[in-house]
């Protein structure tokens, strides 16, 4: 299932990440804000229970989070500004790495690192990256924190290709993907177009 955030803000502010001028750092605090309105949406469906306690005013039961346990899992490095937001939203989620870049020849994921919450099958994760080209590295990610036990994974990214919808949704049809825009197709050199370019680049200043 893929759910895309389609709201004038989100809408609005990955364009501007498009645009070829658009700077690290104004970049940077895009994908930071983007990933905050993505979690809104990607924790729609958050457990709440009621507590009660008194306002100034009166007595009354109210809605808090449930206290189910959540997971951020960042795919580095561009997954990073994605956690290191979405963090300050559920300060009490634990946070994992999976560290993952694509072979520039055969756009195959390799994967160097991974750290993750020893918990992690007891908790609710949200996986993020802000792209998903080929779908590769999202999907190789997904195994990985299957193999350790997850068993409720949500996606998030910014923005989605085609092709690797169509991957995740093949090899992992459990997993629901939060994206911001569907984008037209990928280049021959596995690039989303029109897309916005190499995120970690972008992000990190790095060519
Ligand atoms: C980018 C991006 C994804 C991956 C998407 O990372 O952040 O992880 O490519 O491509 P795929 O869907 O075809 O696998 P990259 O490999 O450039 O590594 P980086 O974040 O370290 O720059
Ligand atoms: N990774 C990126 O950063 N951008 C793309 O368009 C495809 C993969």
């Amino acid at each position: 299932m893929v759910t895309v955030v389609d709201h004038p803000l989100v809408q609005h502010k990955l364009s501007v990440m498009r645009d070829q001028h658009t700077g690290v750092k104004e970049f940077r605090e895009l994908a930071s804000e983007l990933s905050l309105l993505l979690a809104y949406e990607a924790m729609r469906d958050l457990e709440v229970v009621p507590a009660r306690f008194s306002t100034p005013l009166e007595e009354g039961d109210f809605p808090m989070l449930s206290g189910k346990k959540l997971a951020l899992v960042a795919i580095l490095r561009a997954g990073l500004v994605m956690t290191d937001a979405i963090v300050n939203l559920v300060p009490a989620a634990k946070v994992g790495h999976i560290g993952m870049y694509r072979d520039p020849e055969s756009l195959a994921p390799v994967a160097y690192y991974a750290k993750l919450p020893a918990d992690i099958s007891e908790r609710r994760v949200f996986l993020t990256d802000p792209m998903l080209a080929t779908g590769g590295s999202a999907s190789a990610a997904i195994t990985k924190l299957k193999d350790a036990g997850a068993h409720s994974i949500k996606l998030m990214t910014i923005l989605s290709a085609p092709e690797g919808i169509a991957v995740i949704e093949r090899e992992h049809p459990d997993v629901e993907i939060v994206t911001a825009a569907i984008d037209r197709q990928l280049d021959d050199h596995g690039y989303i177009v029109p897309g916005l370019g190499d995120a970690g680049d972008r992000i990190y200043g790095t060519k």
